[in-house]
């Protein structure tokens, strides 16, 4: 299949993909996004705002698939739900006018749970449903795939045939010791270190993973690109051996998300810039499983 990803950031749909679907063009505005999606995929990049795409590029994934992982702020109340007022709602606008001219046959889309009951939704929708569309949406989570992590997402497929019922999608098991890094040096430590009077100041707002406990697994809170300015409401942090408190590398959070130990993170990019980026990205078993639903993704 054919595929057109756009508000691509780092290639998590790339990811989820198979090796025989081919993405003709991936396209984010964001160059950080694009230089880490580059280093990890050969396909065509386009460092662009989706209303400047080469009309071209419409016309030859018509066949295959548009993916659509828009920015989630216009419908968190941190963004204010400013919804289609939003100006981050621009691009999300002018795909969904590209749809209604063009037709593409497959369609899916990621955001938020809180896109559901928004007037973005409700343009969506109508248009899939002029358009003749079949479609399915849900909430899905990490969690009912056995992932420790809280990543709930709405997902919409959509297309010109019919849906079919989804494949079980090859489960992973994942365990803390999966995740997390064996050993860190002092550097990556210090890097990481929350200091003890912040962890006592702001008590449960920073929730604490301890691996060392017995008993049910603890689950780790959604990651967002807010991590990297404080991990406060922004995801979790772990209880090291030590008893000192830090936060989950980069990898670690690649770990949970479904990304393979060969995905690179450029070397340019600061700590910051790596949370931020993978923050905004998605899980990637949820994204297989959305992907399941289409006759002609295995
Ligand atoms: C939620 S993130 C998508 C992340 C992606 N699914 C991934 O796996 O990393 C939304 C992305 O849309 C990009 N973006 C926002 N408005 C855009 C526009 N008008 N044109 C192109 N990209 C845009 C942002 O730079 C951001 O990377």
């Amino acid at each position: 299949v054919n595929v057109l990803e756009l508000f691509c950031g780092i290639g998590g749909c790339a990811t989820a993909l198979s090796p025989r679907d081919h993405v003709l063009a991936a396209v984010d505005q964001n160059l950080l996004a694009i230089a880490t999606y580059a280093a990890n995929f050969e396909h065509k990049t386009l460092a662009c705002a989706v209303a400047d795409l080469p009309a071209s590029l419409w016309l030859v994934t018509l066949d295959g698939l548009w993916w659509l992982s828009p920015p989630c702020q216009p419908f968190t109340s941190r963004g204010n739900r400013r919804d289609l007022d939003d100006p981050r709602c621009d691009g999300f606008k002018f795909v969904v006018q590209k749809l209604k001219e063009l037709r593409p046959r497959r369609i899916a889309v990621e955001n938020v749970p809180g896109f559901l009951n928004s007037r973005a939704h409700a343009l969506l929708t109508e248009t899939l449903r002029d358009g003749g569309y079949d479609s399915h949406e849900s909430i899905e989570c990490p969690i009912q795939l056995g992932i420790p992590m809280r990543r709930r997402r709405y997902f919409l497929a959509a297309d010109r045939d019919k849906l079919i019922e989804p494949r079980p999608i090859p489960q992973r098991t994942c365990k803390w010791s999966d995740v997390i890094e064996p050993s860190l040096n002092e550097t990556q430590c210090s890097d990481l270190v929350v200091p003890p009077e912040d962890v006592e100041r702001f008590g449960e707002s920073i929730h604490i993973v301890d691996p060392s406990n017995e008993g049910p697994l603890t689950i780790a809170k959604c990651f967002t690109s807010g991590y990297a300015k404080s991990p406060r409401y922004s995801g979790s942090c772990l209880r090291m051996p030590d008893g000192q408190v830090r936060k989950f590398s980069p990898r670690e959070i690649l770990r949970l998300l479904g990304f393979p130990e060969s995905f690179v993170l450029p070397p340019s990019l600061s700590l910051s810039q790596q949370w931020s980026l993978i923050g905004n990205s998605l899980s990637i078993d949820c994204a297989r499983t959305l992907l399941a639903r289409f006759s002609q993704f295995p």
